[in-house]
């Protein structure tokens, strides 16, 4: 028996960037640990007491393999498979807006192309982005729905661009044990919108703000209410509109700790997750 499985992806098989903070932390208190991962066939997910999603990052390609595996996992998976279908669906949004008293970013389900275009032209410049997509990929800017062609089939949900990602970025804020517990704010370069390193995006950590804390909490707090289950461990993303911060993101599925910028965050994840052994 092992205490805990660490589920990642082939591209960082031995753990997400800065996972030595995490696998110290889990020594430090007597607990195996160990990454595998999730679709390798050779790994007996049976064998641990726990097991958590963490990066997982290459599931948006193939949900129904990952949603199979987790479900294949079982009660001992951490949050479970039916949080991970929610909210591996950027539709989860629109549930949350319609739901809760929680802002958001406005958010447009479009299943065909004729949905699309008219949720573009009510926003004006948009975002357009698969429903089911993680690392920024397959997300366009669209200025003119009329004069635009889309490259996949769909489906997609649709923003409006909220511009102040170019200047004050996007917030994110770690929400584990159901506490606030640290703050990233992360940037994107002049040429693009996504605020992901592999386009040019820069990400630093700072102390908690108020602000964030408390939207990250309540957007936490309402999403652990709509699915009727305990939220370990979340990361919730926030852009600004109007001077507001409003919920972009909140991942709870595989939320990256940025565990190399605020290697504390591993400390308070093994703190809450060790509570469920
Ligand atoms: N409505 C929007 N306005 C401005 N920028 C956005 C908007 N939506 C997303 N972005 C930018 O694109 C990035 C990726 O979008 P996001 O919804 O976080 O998808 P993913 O799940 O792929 O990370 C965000 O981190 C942000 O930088
Ligand atoms: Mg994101």
């Amino acid at each position: 028996m092992i205490d805990v499985l660490l589920a990642t992806a082939t591209e960082h098989k031995d753990g997400e960037p800065g996972h030595e903070a995490l696998d110290e932390a889990f020594a430090s208190r007597g607990l195996t640990s160990r990454w595998a991962v999730w679709d390798d066939p050779f790994v007996d997910w049976s064998e641990a007491r726990l097991v958590c999603v963490r990066s997982t990052w290459d599931y948006d390609r193939r949900l129904p393999d990952f949603l199979g595996w987790a479900q294949g996992v079982g009660p001992t998976l951490l949050h479970g498979v039916e949080a991970f279908r929610w909210n591996t669906d950027k539709s989860y949004l629109t549930e949350l807006a319609s739901l809760s008293s929680v802002p958001t970013v406005p958010s447009v389900i479009a299943d065909n192309p004729v949905d699309l275009r008219a949720a573009i032209s009510r926003f004006g410049t948009s975002v357009v982005k698969p429903r089911v997509g993680a690392g920024g990929r397959g997300i366009v800017i669209v200025y003119d729905a009329e004069s635009w062609l889309p490259v996949d089939t769909g489906p997609w949900i649709v923003q409006p661009l909220l511009e102040s990602v170019q200047r004050e970025g996007e917030v994110s804020v770690f929400v584990i044990g159901g506490h606030p517990v640290s703050q990233v704010n992360k940037k994107a370069s002049r040429d693009d919108i996504r605020v992901h390193p592999e386009y040019g995006g820069t990400s630093e950590a700072v102390e908690l703000t108020h602000e964030a804390a408390l939207l990250a909490v309540d957007a936490v707090a309402a999403t652990t209410e709509i699915l009727g289950a305990e939220i370990v461990y979340a990361r919730v993303d926030m852009l600004r509109s109007d001077g507001k911060l409003l919920v972009s993101e909140v991942e709870i599925t595989e939320p990256g700790l940025y565990l190399d910028l605020v290697p504390e965050n591993a400390e308070k994840f093994v703190e809450a997750v060790t509570a469920r052994l």
